[in-house]
């Protein structure tokens, strides 16, 4: 494997969750909001969707830091929202064997738990987007989905034994 995709809408739980199961592995974590141009953050932080054209960039840029950390004998886990199986595909071009975890919950637990967030950029008004743009993991593809309602640290122990 090379690597672990964290996937789900904002809110869901990608970073607290990844950093959690990055820790149970020893593998590294890579923050895949952080790999966002500031246009996309810009946009976001103005509450407007971004588009597969503004996604296209970033997901190119994720998928060549698994390579890289890949070339050098690393795994890592990733948070990326990867919402639609193309963006899914695309993280995985080139031959790398990506497991995507989704972490599915319902847009009032999500809600909640964006409101209490602070010092994010995501507002809670791009929610309704991200569910509309959501197309979760289809029987087809590789990965498995897990329900949030438990805390980041038992999401993590239930996924690092699926994970080898
Ligand atoms: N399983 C969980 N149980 C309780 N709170 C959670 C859980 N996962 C995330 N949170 C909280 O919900 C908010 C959003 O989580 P975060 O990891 O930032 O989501 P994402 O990276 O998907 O946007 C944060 O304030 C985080 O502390
Ligand atoms: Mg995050």
């Amino acid at each position: 494997m090379d690597a672990v995709v964290v996937m789900g809408v904002a809110g869901c739980g990608k970073t607290s969750v990844g950093q959690a199961l990055a820790g149970s592995l020893g593998w590294p974590f890579l923050e895949g909001d952080s790999f966002h141009p500031a246009e996309n953050i810009a946009k976001m932080s103005a509450g407007i969707p971004l588009q597969d054209e503004d996604r296209w960039g970033w997901l190119d840029t994720i998928a060549a830091r698994i390579a890289q950390a890949r070339s050098s004998g690393e795994s890592v886990v990733v948070s990326c929202s990867a919402l639609k199986r193309r963006y899914r595909e695309r993280l995985a071009a080139g031959g790398l064997r990506v497991l995507f975890v989704h972490l599915s919950g319902t847009r009032e637990l999500i809600h909640s738990r964006m409101a209490l967030r602070t010092g994010h950029y995501m507002p809670t008004s791009l929610l309704d987007s991200q569910f509309a743009a959501l197309e979760p993991l289809a029987a087809d593809e590789f990965g498995i989905t897990c329900d949030i309602d438990a805390s980041p640290a038992e999401i993590a122990a239930r996924v690092a034994p699926l994970v080898s």
